[in-house]
């Protein structure tokens, strides 16, 4: 008949303590944490991608802009083994300045057979070769592969400086002034151009 208080203290406490311990889960969780080690892991993101960034940019932002038309012996020397490192490759009749790309095509990088070299028919083909021809006119290479060429040839427009053309032999180079912007717009005959014709 008499109560006992000494039994039910215990469930009570244990009733109480565990909102306590979910007290303390809600407050680890709450939303101001939550947005704290977004923000944290976002910065540390950001720092993470200007370090990566700056170990591949590094020599691009030293190199002064290179505007010159070249022959394929001239375009050679820039493979990214001299000591600037500038890396030049040359698609369907244009060279440029892939150096802020120079993992893939400076030494070592994957697509290092293109650096200083006209890439073109390794593109087209899709295989990471060049050849060491004085002047590739690509003649033979069937529409779609001529197709595939001005697609890259597209691309590299968009990412990488446009350095000038890719001379012929025989052919007389331009002169261009420092002022002078890049004249992408009249691209005189590229191989994709003779092929149309
Ligand atoms: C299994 C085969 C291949 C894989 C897995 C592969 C993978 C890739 C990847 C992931 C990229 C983008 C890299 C980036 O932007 O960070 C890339 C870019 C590129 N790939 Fe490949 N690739 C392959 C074969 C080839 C072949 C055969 C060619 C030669 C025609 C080629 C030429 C290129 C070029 C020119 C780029 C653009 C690099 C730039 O942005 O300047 N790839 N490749």
């Amino acid at each position: 008949m008499a109560s006992t208080p000494e039994t039910k203290a215990p469930e009570s406490e244990s009733f109480e303590e565990a909102p306590g311990f979910a007290n303390t889960i809600a407050s680890v969780i709450s939303p101001v944490n939550i947005l704290l080690s977004a923000i944290i892991s976002f910065l540390l993101f950001k720092i993470y991608c200007k370090f990566v960034k700056s170990s591949t940019d590094t020599v691009v932002l030293e190199l002064p802009k290179l505007r010159k038309d070249m022959t394929v012996a001239e375009l050679r020397h820039y493979d990214g083994n001299q000591p600037d490192g500038r890396v030049l490759v040359a698609v369907n009749g244009w060279i440029f300045d892939v150096t802020r790309g120079r993992r893939f095509y400076g030494p070592g990088g994957p697509y290092a057979a293109f650096g200083g070299k006209d890439a073109s028919r390794g593109l087209a083909t899709f295989s990471v070769t060049s050849s060491d021809k004085e002047y590739d006119d690509l003649s033979d290479l069937n529409s779609m592969e001529m197709e595939s060429v001005k697609e890259w040839e597209a691309q590299f427009r968009e990412k990488y400086d446009l350095v000038g053309r890719l001379l012929k032999p025989g052919e007389e180079p331009t002169t261009y002034s420092d002022e002078e912007t890049e004249d992408t717009d009249s691209p005189a005959s590229t191989p994709a151009d003779k092929k149309r014709e």
